[in-house]
């Protein structure tokens, strides 16, 4: 069976193809059309999977989409008519996104799909990518987003035997939102909701205390319930209220300074987000009596809040799918259409790969000279690096998820103060106090990040012991946490050659690893964005493959 997911006509569209039920492609719109979360229909990355799987789209045999729009419409219609002001105008919004997801056969079948289309309940489809994808038989599943449909989170336990199976047991009616409570306070703080989350995140860290007892009245748990106050949020108006203004201060606009009080908001933010999480995770996994934790959809995009789930909620193991947005759930899609209950996902390559040609002719015509190839690239590149360079590394299949992970990376040296100041001015242009990340070889984990073993998907921020953080002064956050990507020998990363050459270059075999775009793009698709990307700013080297290239070498 060829079953085709999508998710369609909103923020960060894809498709995944699943064949006789296992995954065998993954895409984001936004790496083809090269628009950052393009919310079309996925024209582009179903052709990805197609290709990358070698299937014709008359072959598929399924079409499944993690959206029920009419359930969706009814669930919140009650709501927003029961508020004050009536129904506002972003609920057309809603509607015209459900009348085009209703239209889907008819884009489907312009590129030759003819399948029939199903339409499914989103959290039980953000709840299957998650499990299926864990290595757990039994587990608790905790699903968190913004909104979908009638709801904005829900909680499973599930089995893997004989097939995969999700019991609810519980759900999140809209508006009690955590995600929404964090994209309004992102769009409060001057930054744009479902793109800039992390950079609120990341000034938690820098926050004062101030408002955390305020910000603590904003959720209330109970079980596996969370209820947001309505005296601060208005989902279906302006998002803050007119007490939330007063109780904090005037929305900012994204031109002026950040303050101090910007920074304290976020901190109380995140905080009680990571309470409420926790608590719901601790009863979840009481309830369940199940000891590995399962946890997906937006919020699990957020780093800091899964190290805080995998060391406080009381389970044993803990696993956050890579593709926690919404694009993740096509996967989920796909899987509860056929799913093989032994599959688990290995590792994060499943978007598309570039040809040979592709590869040669990027390089032909950005007139650069290969000066090394073959295995011995990834030493030269190691040594490169030991000698201060920034470098990007693109090969083989494109990461699922917003993270790059060794095969659309930048990789840089992590000892060196200077390194993300260098990184920011000439490639990232990031706010000086959004961190980077570091890859570390396995068994030097336990020395530079004892929490952050098994951690292949750089999904949790975990602490750094104190005698380390001067060492990687490059990758290390102002709270003293790191958000680690372990990375074992000769597994699918590529990156374990680099970090072991680096590491007996400098005994340290730890990397600076960011994704390979610039400001405002998406991770680089096709050698050609990679040479674009060397092209047009300071990288010293790039490895396209096993093809080595210098910025001083040309021909
Ligand atoms: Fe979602």
């Amino acid at each position: 069976m060829k079953m085709l997911g999508i998710h369609a006509f909103t923020h960060n569209a894809s498709a995944a193809l699943v064949v006789d039920g296992r995954l065998q492609a993954f895409a984001e719109e936004e790496r083809s059309s090269r628009l950052k979360g393009d919310p079309s229909f996925p024209i582009g990355a179903i052709s990805t999977c197609l290709a990358e799987a070698g299937v014709r789209a008359g072959e598929i045999d399924g079409v499944s989409i993690p959206f029920r729009p009419l359930v969706g419409a009814l669930g919140r219609i009650s709501y927003l008519l029961r508020r004050p002001a009536g129904v506002p105008e972003r609920f057309a919004d809603l509607a015209g996104k459900g009348m085009r997801i209703l239209g889907a056969r008819s884009s489907l079948r312009k590129i030759g799909i003819v399948a029939p289309a199903r339409r499914l309940d989103h959290y039980l489809c953000h709840g299957l990518a998650v499990f299926c994808s864990s290595p757990f038989d039994e587990a608790s599943v905790l699903v968190l987003d913004g909104v979908a449909e009638a709801w904005t989170g829900a909680l499973y336990r599930a089995e893997r035997f004989p097939v995969p199976a999700l019991h609810c047991l519980g759900r999140l009616a809209y508006p009690d939102s955590l995600g929404l409570v964090y994209a309004a306070v992102t769009e409060h703080l001057g930054f744009r909701h479902n793109a800039e989350e992390g950079k609120v995140m990341a000034m938690a860290a820098l926050g004062d205390d101030r408002f955390t007892a305020s910000f603590g009245r904003v959720f209330q748990t109970d079980g596996l319930s969370v209820f947001v106050s309505r005296d601060f949020f208005d989902f279906g108006g302006a998002w803050t209220t007119r007490r939330f203004r007063e109780a904090f201060f005037p929305p900012r606009d994204p031109s002026e300074d950040l303050r101090q009080e910007h920074f304290a908001l976020a901190r109380g933010l995140q905080e009680s987000v990571e309470a409420a999480c926790l608590s719901l995770a601790s009863n979840l996994l009481e309830v369940t009596g199940t000891q590995d934790l399962c946890f997906t959809g937006g919020l699990a995009l957020n780093p800091a809040l899964n190290g805080t789930l995998a060391a406080r909620s009381g389970c044993r193991r803990f696993f956050a799918f890579p593709a926690g947005g919404d694009a993740g759930a096509a996967l989920g899609a796909a899987l509860q259409r056929d799913v093989d209950p032994a599959w688990r996902l290995n590792h994060p390559f499943w978007g598309r790969r570039a040809t040979q040609a592709e590869i040669r002719d990027a390089i032909s015509a950005g007139g650069y000279a290969v000066i090394s190839q073959g295995p011995a690239s990834s030493s030269r590149a190691a040594s490169l690096l030991a000698g201060g360079a920034i470098g990007a590394v693109f090969r083989g299949r494109a990461e699922m998820g917003p993270r790059a992970l060794g095969h659309r990376s930048i990789l840089a040296d992590p000892r060196t103060p200077s390194t993300k100041d260098r990184l920011n001015r000439t490639v990232k242009r990031r706010l000086p106090f959004q961190p980077f990340a570091p890859a570390v070889l396995e068994p030097a984990c336990s020395e530079f990040f004892p929490d952050g073993r098994d951690s292949p998907y750089m999904l949790r921020t975990v602490p750094v012991p104190l005698g380390v953080r001067g060492r990687l002064p490059a990758v290390v956050h102002s709270d003293g946490t790191a958000r680690v990507q372990s990375v074992r020998k000769g597994d699918a990363s590529g990156l374990s050659d680099i970090l072991e050459s680096f590491g007996m270059e400098t005994g340290l075999p730890v990397l600076l690893n960011t994704s390979l775009n610039r400001k405002g793009e998406p991770i680089a698709d096709s050698p050609g964005d990679a040479i674009e990307i060397f092209r047009e700013t300071e990288l010293d080297f790039l490895l396209l493959e096993d093809l080595l290239l210098t910025r001083e070498a040309v021909r």
